[in-house]
């Protein structure tokens, strides 16, 4: 039954357990929209063999339809049916895969991923997550699952079911809620097209361990003779409604302060990413945190300098993207 789905719909809230999954598989199956946890973010899925149900993501996000998603599959196994890894590509899978790593391979002959998915390109972007529950709905769906963050294009990521909500209740069938997700940023992108693999987008797997991987340092797509092919870096991506001021010392008058490591001063609207100063807990925190400041309703929030080593680049990457003139 691939009938477009009304626009307007009764959104579920799903518990996690074998009965919730089941429900959330079959939904999928249908061509239904479900918003599924994952242990970067939580991600709004449709069978991505179905150029139909794709078309509901981009609808229900109201996201420029140029944008490719990653497909999202439960081992490496059935990864390999849907795109050709080269050497490079392998490794990286073998070593961090299930895990917030995602491949752009060249699609296989027998890709079932559709053209919609793949915004026409000849390369698929392909995803083994780690969480148990999506590993558990993606071993029941049988198929490829297409999943974008689940909240509306150019908002902060959702990394818990109120924040689906909070932007997608009504638009789509279900939310299967997990709880809050453990990194809190989204996957980091290599491409291995033609020889030496591309980073797209940093994320939760850090550069280093990557590179540690392959042997060498990777192509940062963007640099000099490298023309961007992640259409989906738009500069502006992450935005609060509040303004956004980077590598501040200190909060000013009426702004919103969010801060990162010890902190001996006392400010009503603020929040810290990691007293500690640990990266991990300060990527978990970051979408959450900018929403609850942005909730706040100050003009600016105003946010301490990060370190850009490990999970420091990808919490600067979507800071700088939040930050960006729009
Ligand atoms: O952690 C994540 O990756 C989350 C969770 C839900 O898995 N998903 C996610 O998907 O962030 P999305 O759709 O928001 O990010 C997709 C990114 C975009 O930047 C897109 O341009 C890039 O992947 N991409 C997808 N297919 C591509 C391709 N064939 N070539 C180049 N870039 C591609
Ligand atoms: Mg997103």
């Amino acid at each position: 039954m691939n009938q477009p789905l009304p626009a307007s719909r009764q959104t579920k809230a799903l518990v996690a357990d074998a009965s919730g999954i089941a429900e959330a598989a079959a939904l999928l199956r249908a061509g239904g929209l479900v918003a599924l946890p994952t242990e970067t973010v939580y991600g709004l899925a449709a069978d991505a063999t179905s150029g139909t149900a794709v078309a509901g993501i981009y609808t229900a996000k109201e996201r420029p339809s140029f944008n490719p998603l990653i497909s999202h599959l439960p081992d490496l196994a059935t990864a390999r049916r849907q795109g050709l890894f080269d050497a490079n590509a392998l490794a990286l899978a073998q070593a961090f895969w299930p895990g917030p790593l995602t491949l752009v391979v060249p699609a296989s002959s027998g890709c079932t991923v559709s053209d919609l998915a793949r915004a026409g390109l000849p390369s698929v972007a392909l995803r083994v997550p780690a969480h148990p529950v999506a590993h558990a709905v993606l071993e029941a769906a049988g198929r490829p699952i297409a999943a974008p963050s689940a909240n509306r294009s150019g908002r902060i990521s959702a990394t818990s079911a109120a924040h689906v909500l909070a932007d997608l209740d009504g638009r789509i069938d279900a939310v299967l809620d997990a709880g809050p997700t453990e990194v809190g940023v989204e996957s980091t992108i290599v491409a291995c097209l033609d020889g030496a693999p591309r980073l797209l987008r940093p994320g939760g797997v850090p550069r280093a361990a990557i590179e540690h991987v392959i042997g060498r340092p990777l192509v940062i797509a963007g640099d000099a003779g490298h023309a961007p092919i992640s259409p989906g870096m738009l500069a502006s991506h992450y935005a609060p409604a509040a303004r956004v001021r980077l590598d501040a010392e200190a909060p000013e008058d009426g702004e919103a302060w969010l801060g990162f490591g010890p902190e001996g001063r006392e400010h009503a609207a603020s929040l810290n990413l990691s007293p500690s100063g640990d990266l991990r807990e300060a990527a978990a925190h970051l979408f959450g945190y900018m929403r609850r400041l942005d909730e706040m309703g100050r003009k600016t929030i105003a946010v301490a300098r990060i370190p850009e080593h490990g999970l420091g680049e990808a919490i600067n990457d979507r800071l700088r993207r939040a930050a960006a003139p729009r």
